[in-house]
């Protein structure tokens, strides 16, 4: 049986240990070799890399797409597009989502993995109705995460619904590390025998779980491994490539890669790492084993800490780590990743600090309620919508459903301001309104290497109630 190896080093490997800053300069002298590795699929593009390529490295992220697809001919390549919130961190118009993705289709861009972190198929719609007419593969995304509705009875109806739409596979994301081996077992099982499209498991080594739950998984039927060449493996990234591919070769799995090009591969890599280690947080590289005991994040954890530091409450830790469960549940059991885990975190401190549950209650989480992320993956309870929204009512539809078109405008906002209006600069600009204008003007400059991740922390942030956390979990 082939297994095929999808490796994530361009992508989610410099997103999960590097701040997701390796440069286009540092990543061309060693395609031509990487492609040639019997990989199936390289992931180059999307996630935060739009958002960090224009913002700090002052580059153009569709100049790099173009370079990359020049270079890499045998192996596919492929992106991860947060459903309607393509690579931003909104919700925006179908238009602006059509035109992303039949440009990206039309770049050479082979596969799109599409995810929306509560498993809302309808902020999927669009995406994945587009990139099939442009004849793309189009990967339906399970965002997994571990709640009392989260089971696998539920996953398999996800499933279905992505079927449904006419994937070509289906991924199992476990963004925080939290899949098991036993669960990913059981997982791809049933996913196989009920849906029986090709299954992608991805897994964080956060935990430390990450190549069981790979292997497993493989056991149960899965046809693709996500991984990330060692050097730039583990931690809160992926298993390491060459590991993964030797020992999958070994039990008879074909995976039809070829471990002495690796070699090369990776001799480069670690020259990356080494010229990168600046943006390397420590912590990072580590397993984060609390997360099964306490089922928070470790980024999610330093979060909570720093805003109690920030109101002198550090004592009252042992309060809010019970509160987060309690209002992830209220919340409907959102997963906590971004930007859902700065949202329970935000709100479960409030609720500690004020004394009073939802007294306070910020922006961010009444959007939550008022349906404008999609829907949550259980209801959220009568009571908790009355206590947040008054005599509010949420909203019933597709989030996006209510946005007004916005390309041609955006289009028109560039033509006044006398800017290259062509469909790449619009969409930088529709996605980025501010960063993505500053850097159209060549107002960015690139950033300089730090010399310690001191100086990198806090780039990411993520705005509630008008102030500014800064996100340790990376953004997915
Ligand atoms: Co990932």
């Amino acid at each position: 049986m082939r297994v095929k190896i999808v490796d994530l080093t361009l992508r989610d490997g410099h997103q999960s240990l590097l701040a997701t800053r390796m440069r286009t300069r540092d990543m061309l002298p060693i395609l031509e070799t990487f492609d040639n590795a019997g990989i199936y699929c390289l992931e180059v593009w999307g996630g935060a890399t739009f958002d960090s390529a224009h913002r700090f490295l002052n580059e153009n992220p569709w100049e790099r797409l173009k370079k990359i697809r020049e270079t890499v001919k045998n192996t596919q390549i492929s992106m991860l597009l947060r459903g309607q919130n393509i690579v931003g961190y909104r919700h925006y118009s179908d238009d602006v989502v059509e035109k992303f993705v039949e440009k990206t289709a039309e770049y050479g861009l082979d596969i799109f993995r599409i995810f929306d972190a509560l498993n809302d198929v309808r902020n999927l719609l669009t995406a994945i109705k587009t990139a099939k007419r442009c004849g793309a593969h189009v990967q339906g995304t399970i965002c997994y995460t571990i709640s009392p509705v989260h089971t696998i009875e539920r996953y398999v109806e996800i499933a279905r619904e992505f079927a449904e739409l006419e994937v070509d596979s289906i991924c199992v994301k476990d963004m925080a590390g939290l899949l098991s081996p036993k669960v990913s077992y059981e997982l791809v099982k049933a996913l196989k025998k009920e849906i029986g499209l090709p299954i992608d498991v991805h897994s964080h080594y956060t935990s430390g779980m990450a190549s069981m739950a790979l292997l497993k998984g493989v056991e149960a039927g899965a046809e693709m491994v996500d991984t990330c060449m060692s050097p730039l493996s583990m931690g809160t990234s992926h298993p390491p490539t060459e590991s993964i591919a030797y020992a999958l070769n070994e039990m008879g799995y074909n995976t039809g890669v070829d471990l002495d090009i690796l070699i090369e591969v990776r001799n480069y890599f670690m020259k990356i790492r080494e010229k990168y280690s600046g943006y390397i947080n420590p912590i990072s590289t580590i397993p984060d084993t609390s997360v099964l005991v306490y089922q928070i994040p470790g980024g999610m954890f330093s979060n909570l800490i720093a805003q109690l530091k920030e109101q002198n409450a550090l004592d009252r830790l042992s309060e809010v780590l019970k509160e987060v469960p309690r209002v992830r549940e209220d919340l409907g059991y959102v997963p906590l990743v971004t930007p859902t885990s700065q949202i329970v975190g935000v709100q479960a401190v409030l609720n500690v600090l004020t004394g009073e549950r939802y007294k306070v209650v910020p922006k961010e989480t009444k959007d939550l309620v008022r349906g404008m992320y999609g829907r949550t993956p259980a209801p959220i309870r009568e009571e908790i919508i009355r206590l947040i929204l008054g005599d509010e009512r949420p909203i019933e539809c597709r989030p996006a459903d209510l946005i007004e078109p916005e390309f041609e405008k955006r289009r028109r906002e560039l033509e006044e301001l006398g800017i290259d209006a062509n469909d790449e600069n619009v969409l930088i600009y529709a996605l980025f309104p501010q960063t993505g204008l500053k850097f159209l003007q060549g107002e960015i400059q690139e950033e300089a290497f730090p010399s310690s991740v001191a100086s990198v922390e806090g780039k990411f942030e993520v705005e509630v109630d008008g102030s500014k956390y800064k996100v340790d979990v990376r953004p997915i």
